[in-house]
């Protein structure tokens, strides 16, 4: 059978810490909290959370779906479904977008494990606010450091990627996942003791909704597609090694539940402290860089809190970045007869190159995330919600949806949601992005 040859997760428990792994990483702890910092707080959660439910979790499932069906890599995968047809580029869409994403991700990949350094030479304890803070600039403004972590972060990605699904990607998300959540609600209590906490709060609470711009609807989109590593066919790569006893409404809630849950729970980290020790919530892509190390170093055991945060959160990242590359991977080793070593590395080394310049400038960073979460992601995800909503017969999706749930009414409800709903809110985001709506 195809699938004993490609690798298979050991199960529904392995599979889902896997998908998990994908979505839970930057996302969430880094990008989550400055984007919400930027668009102007709780109004923005709002229209997250919002986005994760009419869009996220129906084209998650679509999806988990494509891909148990066809046991192939996205372009693989609708090639299977409809041989021919132009709907290929779907997966090829998707192909490009893990090249655009991991170019950039690694490099804040690269940050962190430049941090799991400065945390480990103990650069956090006894120094002022400003002195930690300024630690992140002096990062930012030396690129020959910041290829050099990206080298690193892409070296561990590929040797990982290059032993194969289950061994390499799985074992490391069991022991991690947990810790790092563990993590987090450790920081949540000492957060929420600080100074200005409540103002922290009230940022995140009450919606202010004259500051909710119309882009911060698309933003939200982005995020929330982002967050659940929608649209370009990472979950369509992870769901192909799935068994076919595998609930998959049940796998699906708890991806997007556990996903959004480490997203909130970040935010309430990071925006007392950001009050607290009087930082910008709008301060960008060096927000949590800037503020958390400020928190560990003023608490007990600061040593052992940075260190473990920063592995935590490194390993968050590459569990994400894992399923980036696997993505580009999957498609040469089932399509083009490519080992998977050479595929790992060769892809490897062309991401590590198409990141050198988001290492040098953080605007160009700003750029290829810009591309990818305004554009590549939404047009992903809309053709993957057409393709499963119309496409595809009303009897192939039942068929799939069936094996392992015969709930006829969750099937309705999600028939309704990736067929219009889905479909209808990305369109209209997207004309008012193009300004003709
Ligand atoms: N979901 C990942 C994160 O939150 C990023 C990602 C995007 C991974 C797209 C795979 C595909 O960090």
């Amino acid at each position: 059978m195809q699938i004993s040859s490609r690798g298979t997760w050991s199960g529904a428990v392995g599979f889902i810490l896997a998908s998990m792994g994908s979505a839970v990483g930057l996302g969430n702890v880094w990008r989550f909290p400055y984007i919400t910092g930027q668009y102007g707080g709780a109004a923005f959660i709002l229209a997250y959370l919002g986005c994760i439910l009419a869009i996220g979790i129906p084209l998650l499932l679509a999806e988990f779906l494509i891909g148990r069906k066809t046991e192939r890599n996205p372009v693989g995968a609708f090639r299977t479904l409809r041989p021919g047809s132009p709907w290929v580029l779907t997966g090829w869409l998707g192909v490009i977008s893990a090249f655009v994403i991991l170019s950039y991700y690694a490099v804040v990949g690269g940050w962190v494990l430049h941090f799991v350094y400065l945390s480990l030479i103990d650069s956090f304890s006894q120094k002022s606010a400003a002195e930690i803070t300024a630690l992140f600039g002096a990062m930012n403004a030396n690129p020959g450091l910041q290829i050099f972590w990206l080298m690193i972060f892409m070296l561990l990605t590929v040797v990982i990627v290059s032993r194969g699904v289950s061994r390499g990607i799985e074992t490391g998300n069991r022991i991690m996942m947990p810790l790092l959540f563990a993590l987090l609600l450790v920081l949540l209590v000492y957060a929420l003791q600080t100074e200005r906490a409540a103002t922290g709060l009230e940022f995140l609470l009450r919606p202010q909704w004259q500051k909710l711009r119309a882009t911060a609807i698309l933003e939200a989109l982005g995020q929330a597609l982002f967050s659940l590593s929608l649209g370009m066919g990472a979950m369509i790569t992870y769901g192909s090694y799935l068994s076919r006893q595998t609930n998959l409404v049940r796998c699906t809630f708890f991806v997007a539940i556990g996903d959004t849950l480490v997203a909130v729970l970040a935010g309430f980290v990071v925006f007392p402290l950001v009050f607290s020790f009087g930082l910008e919530p709008s301060a960008g892509p060096g927000l949590i860089f800037r503020t958390l190390p400020v928190a560990f170093s003023q608490l007990p055991a600061s040593y052992w809190v940075a260190l473990a945060f920063f592995v935590l959160l490194s390993f968050a990242a590459l569990t994400s970045s894992l399923s980036l590359l696997e993505v580009a991977c999957a498609y040469f080793v089932d399509e083009r007869r490519w080992s998977r070593k050479q595929a790992s590395w060769t892809l490897g080394m062309a991401i590590f190159l198409l990141g050198i310049p988001s290492a040098i400038g953080e605007e160009f960073l700003s750029f290829m995330d810009g591309i990818a979460t305004n554009y590549l992601l939404p047009i992903g995800a809309l053709l993957i919600a057409v393709f499963t909503g119309w496409a595809m017969k009303h009897s192939e999706r039942r068929e799939e949806f069936a094996i392992a749930d015969g709930s006829a009414f969750r099937f309705a409800c999600w028939s309704v949601l990736i067929r219009f709903l889905s479909p209808v809110a990305l369109i209209l985001i997207f004309l008012h992005q193009l300004r003709l709506f």
